[in-house]
């Protein structure tokens, strides 16, 4: 039995063939709308989630199973001293696969240690977020028809955002890839990540300034200040509008460079932004269905 907790779970191959089912999903989907008859998918969340949560239901629902779960901590259990372990055990016998969101770093983990079904990371944290991953390798992959060879730009909470965390990890197994981590010094990218960087000798620049390296980017992975995760209010709010990505900031960037941010937005795009060609975050929710169907078919192990 297999479960995803971390985009390396799968091979660069193994993601290739993901994106190319995802990819078959979306052009024939009623080919697909009753692959998981009988299947139930349980939906485990223990913090705030539209997208994810939803477009996990969304993808169960469009291959013609069903969905159970829960989408708030104090709806569950765990409000009454449950341990994941315990919970997964149960949901074990309910379900067949399980989508499981958690505010501490590696408790999903803990779960599919306990599970008797696949479970699915859906995010821990600030440590990973590898659905999210997968959709933003299958929206690059999509409107660029590649994964290798270009200049990426994260930009925001570098440090406890768990979306470019998981990205950073899984785009290194590609090559040509030359980061730009643009953030304020307090929320850098964490140690851990570019010590790694050096050891496998990628190529990365941090800059405080968006407007320093604008031209250069191919991609721009813009990412919102994790207000859940900050110790105090007060720096929250003196670093939550460090970055705003407006029209005057994009005409400075490639007529062919793509901004991506995995959602949900707070101030750091101007909504100005969101009719430029170029910004295809709206598409990338889309593409987010696609490949959770493909992962739910993986990990289930069914063919269509
Ligand atoms: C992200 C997350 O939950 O980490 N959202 C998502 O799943 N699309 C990003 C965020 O909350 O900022």
């Amino acid at each position: 039995m297999r479960h995803l907790m971390n985009p390396l779970d799968f091979s660069v191959e193994e993601l290739d063939k993901l994106f190319d089912l995802a990819e078959d999903i979306s052009v024939n989907p009623s080919k697909y709308a009753h692959a998981c008859e009988g299947k139930k998918l349980a939906s485990c969340f223990y913090e705030p989630s539209t997208r994810t949560r939803l477009s996990f239901e969304a993808a169960m629902l469009n291959l013609g199973g069903q969905v159970l779960g829960f989408s708030d901590a104090s709806s569950s259990s765990a409000s009454k001293g449950e341990s994941v372990s315990d919970t997964i055990r149960i949901i074990s016998c309910y379900a067949d696969i399980c989508a499981m969101r958690h505010p501490k770093e590696g408790a999903p983990m803990v779960a599919a240690s306990r599970s008797g079904i696949p479970v699915i990371n859906a995010g821990d944290g600030g440590h990973q977020h590898p659905t999210q991953t997968l959709t933003d390798l299958m929206t690059i992959r999509a409107l660029k028809h590649r994964l290798n060879n270009f200049t990426i730009g994260l930009c925001g909470d570098l440090k406890f955002g768990r979306t470019v965390h998981s990205l950073i990890g899984a785009l290194i197994r590609y090559s040509g890839i030359r980061f730009i981590f643009i953030s304020p010094p307090e929320l850098k990218v964490p140690d851990y990540i570019t010590d790694l960087l050096r050891e496998k000798g990628i190529e990365y620049e941090e800059v405080i300034r968006l407007e320093d390296c604008m031209a250069d980017l191919d991609l721009l992975y813009m990412t919102r200040v994790q207000r859940e995760r900050f110790f105090n209010e007060e720096d929250y709010v003196r670093l939550k509008d460090f970055y705003i990505l407006n029209n005057e900031k994009m005409s400075l960037a490639k007529d062919d460079m793509l901004v991506l941010h995995p959602l949900p937005r707070v101030n750091e795009i101007s909504v100005e932004v969101d009719d430029d060609p170029r910004a295809v975050y709206f598409k990338q929710a889309q593409y987010g269905v696609y490949v959770r169907m493909a992962l739910i078919l993986t990990l289930l192990e069914i063919t269509v």
